[in-house]
C-alpha cells in the first residue's frame, strides 16, 4: 500500500476513535479497514452495560466491510487510548486473519500518529483457519 493509502487510514482510524460509545471503560478504540473493493470501513467500539455484549472497534471495522460483500482486506489501522501502540485483542487477530489478504498489513498506531506495520503471520502465528478445518482425518 502506498504512503499516501497509510495516510488516508490512519486519518479514518483517528476520526472513528473519536465515536467511540464507551461510558463504561472510557478507552477509546478506533479501527479502518483497507478493503479489496477499494473502500474504506470504519469501527469504534460500542460498550453494552452487559459488559460481555460490547464489540471491539476492529471487528465493526471488519464486520461493515463484511456485510457490504467484501471478502479480502488489505489493511487495518488501529488506534487506542494507551500510550503504546495499540494491540488488538485475540478474539480480533482471530476475525481479521478470517479475511486477511495475503499482503494484509496491520498499522499499529500510537496516539502520537506513530506506526507499527505488522503482517498477519506476526499478529496471529499458527493461526486456526479454513486449510485447519480441511486437514481432519
Ligand atoms: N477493545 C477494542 O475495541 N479492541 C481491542 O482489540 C481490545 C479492546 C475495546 C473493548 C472495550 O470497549 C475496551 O476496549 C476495553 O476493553
Amino acid at each position: 500500500m502506498t504512503e499516501k493509502q497509510q495516510e488516508i487510514l490512519k486519518n479514518a482510524a483517528f476520526n472513528a476513535q473519536a465515536l467511540a460509545y464507551v461510558p463504561y471503560s472510557k478507552f477509546r478504540v478506533g479501527a479502518a479497514v483497507l478493503a479489496d473493493d477499494g473502500q474504506i470501513y470504519t469501527g469504534c467500539n460500542i460498550e453494552n452495560s452487559s459488559y460481555g455484549a460490547t464489540v471491539c472497534a476492529e471487528q465493526v471495522a471488519v464486520l461493515k466491510a463484511v456485510s457490504t460483500g467484501v471478502r479480502k482486506i488489505h489493511a487495518l489501522a488501529v488506534v487506542t487510548d494507551a500510550a503504546e501502540f495499540a494491540r488488538p485483542c485475540g478474539i480480533c487477530r482471530q476475525v481479521i486473519s478470517e479475511f486477511a489478504a495475503d499482503d494484509f498489513l496491520l498499522l499499529a498506531l500510537r496516539p502520537d500518529g506513530e506506526v507499527l506495520l505488522q503482517s498477519m503471520v506476526d499478529l496471529l502465528p499458527g493461526a486456526f483457519g479454513a486449510d485447519s478445518l480441511n486437514s481432519r482425518t
